[in-house]
């Protein structure tokens, strides 16, 4: 079994380079489905669920290679089925992508249903509403299986979102464009990684208005041209780095970040007392100018506080003498990490969507489980709080998401590594 160990204790100090936006890869890696020409895709997160999503378009056809550790080039001219029903498709989340993607490009799509993190339902009735509005017929195959059909192309068409989905939204781009017509997306999602699909659509020859606002407009187009794209940083990676340099009262730098998609960060780290200075492509995240002091959040669809940073922004706001109040507003159910925190001490109620935060505690090292991808991130930054040795488990919910973690903690002093447990013994991993 394969744990993380983190002896803690130590502010964090130095530099960090994130990676290319997990949210991101795994829509445009299907999305490359559409194009009628191989791609290049650059800047892509080298994480086991770029590994996963790439290996599922090999499945269908498609050509995948890596250039080089942050590029792939992807052919999709020889996808030979419409049919992802394997294993592999069950185990990730973004896998809904290749519905839209295999129904805009072929007018039909069966994918089975999706996995990834657990918290609470999960419904895609947004992605149906949306396929079913540009004329496809879907229905659920054995329980396990979606099936989407549209007699020739989509259509273009008006959608008014329930919820504001970024799955959906971008489930909706992705079939329809290549419809007859013009599609309308109303309630459309914002996040950074919106706005990214449609530049990498529009760049191979979309016609897609409006990515980033509530409204956006998508014209068909026959053809889509091979294009090299490279892929935005992850805002939520580097989100984790500074709640950890702020719960460590560190001071870091994070590099390759667009500082305008971390404003709802940076705002509630300087409302603690954070200097925070910004640069054209980095960050810094100053922790050690002034005692910080408590502050509540509400996630929020972007431009709010992001849903990703609840667990790493709680475990920073455990080390802050006072009541700080959390509400999650996106998720039913994204406090099931919240007891392995309280079995490190922390002070710590759930109550609804809302999570209360008595900060200061003293926190002991006790051994705990990543529950989730965010989580698992959480569980390092509580851990590196800690006098003394935390063993994480789980941790192939961190590494699905996050590149390279180990080194770069290590690279900011952090005394971190991965272990191979048999019994009684123990074996570092190198990477
Ligand atoms: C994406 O999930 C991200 N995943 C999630 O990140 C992220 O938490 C979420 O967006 C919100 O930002 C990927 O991009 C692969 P949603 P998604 O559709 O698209 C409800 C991470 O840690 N809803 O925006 O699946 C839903 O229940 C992961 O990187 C419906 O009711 O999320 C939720 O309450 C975890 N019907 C809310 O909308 C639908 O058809 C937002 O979900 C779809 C969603």
């Amino acid at each position: 079994m394969e744990k993380f160990v983190v002896n803690g204790g130590k502010p964090l100090f130095g530099e960090v380079n994130i990676s290319g936006a997990k949210n991101a890869a795994v829509a445009i890696i299907p999305a490359v489905i559409l194009c009628d020409e191989p791609c290049q895709i650059e800047n892509i997160p080298n994480i086991s669920d770029v590994s996963l999503i790439s290996r599922i378009l090999q499945q269908l056809g498609a050509n995948v290679r890596r250039i080089n550790k942050s590029s792939l080039y992807i052919d999709p001219t020889h996808i030979r089925t419409c049919n992802a029903t394997t294993e592999l498709v069950r185990g990730m989340r973004a896998s809904y992508y290749l519905l839209g993607a295999l129904l805009g490009k072929y007018g039909n799509a069966k994918v089975a249903l999706p996995g990834g993190c657990n918290f609470g339902v999960r419904p895609i009735d947004q992605h149906l509403k949306g396929f079913e509005a540009l004329g496809a017929e879907t229905r659920l195959v054995d329980g396990a299986i979606i099936e989407a059909k549209c007699n020739g192309k989509p259509v273009g068409t008006h959608i008014y979102l329930d919820v504001v989905s970024v799955g959906a939204t971008m489930n909706i781009m992705l079939a329809a464009c290549k419809a007859e017509g013009q599609t309308i997306i109303e309630n459309a999602a914002k996040e950074p990684h919106i706005v990214d699909l449609a530049n990498f659509l529009n760049s191979m020859g979309a016609d897609i208005r409006g990515a980033g606002t509530d409204v956006i407009k998508v014209r068909g187009v026959d053809y889509l041209h091979g294009v090299t794209y490279s892929i935005i940083p992850d805002q939520i990676e580097a989100g984790t780095y500074m709640c950890a340099a702020a719960a460590t009262r560190g001071c870091i730098t994070v590099n390759n970040v667009t500082p305008k998609h971390l404003d709802s960060i940076t705002v509630k780290l300087r409302e603690m007392g954070v200097k925070i200075t910004e640069y054209d492509e980095s960050i810094q995240v100053d922790a050690t100018v002034k005692p910080l002091k408590r502050c509540n959040i509400k996630t929020m669809p972007h431009p709010g506080f992001p849903t990703d940073c609840q667990p790493q922004f709680t475990a920073l706001l455990m080390s802050v003498p006072g009541t700080s109040i959390v509400n999650e507003s996106v998720w039913d159910n994204r406090y099931q990490y919240i007891s392995q925190f309280v079995n490190m001490g922390a002070q710590i109620s759930v109550e609804g969507r809302l999570a209360i935060i008595e900060g200061g505690a003293p926190l002991t090292a006790a051994p705990v489980k990543a529950t989730d991808l965010r989580a698992g991130a959480a569980m390092i930054i509580a851990a590196l709080q800690i006098n003394g040795t935390t063993e994480i488990s789980n941790i192939q919910f961190i590494e699905r998401g996050y590149e390279n973690v180990i080194d770069k903690f290590k690279a900011l002093g952090a005394d971190i590594k991965k272990v191979y447990f048999t019994g009684d013994n123990e074996a570092e991993l190198r990477a």
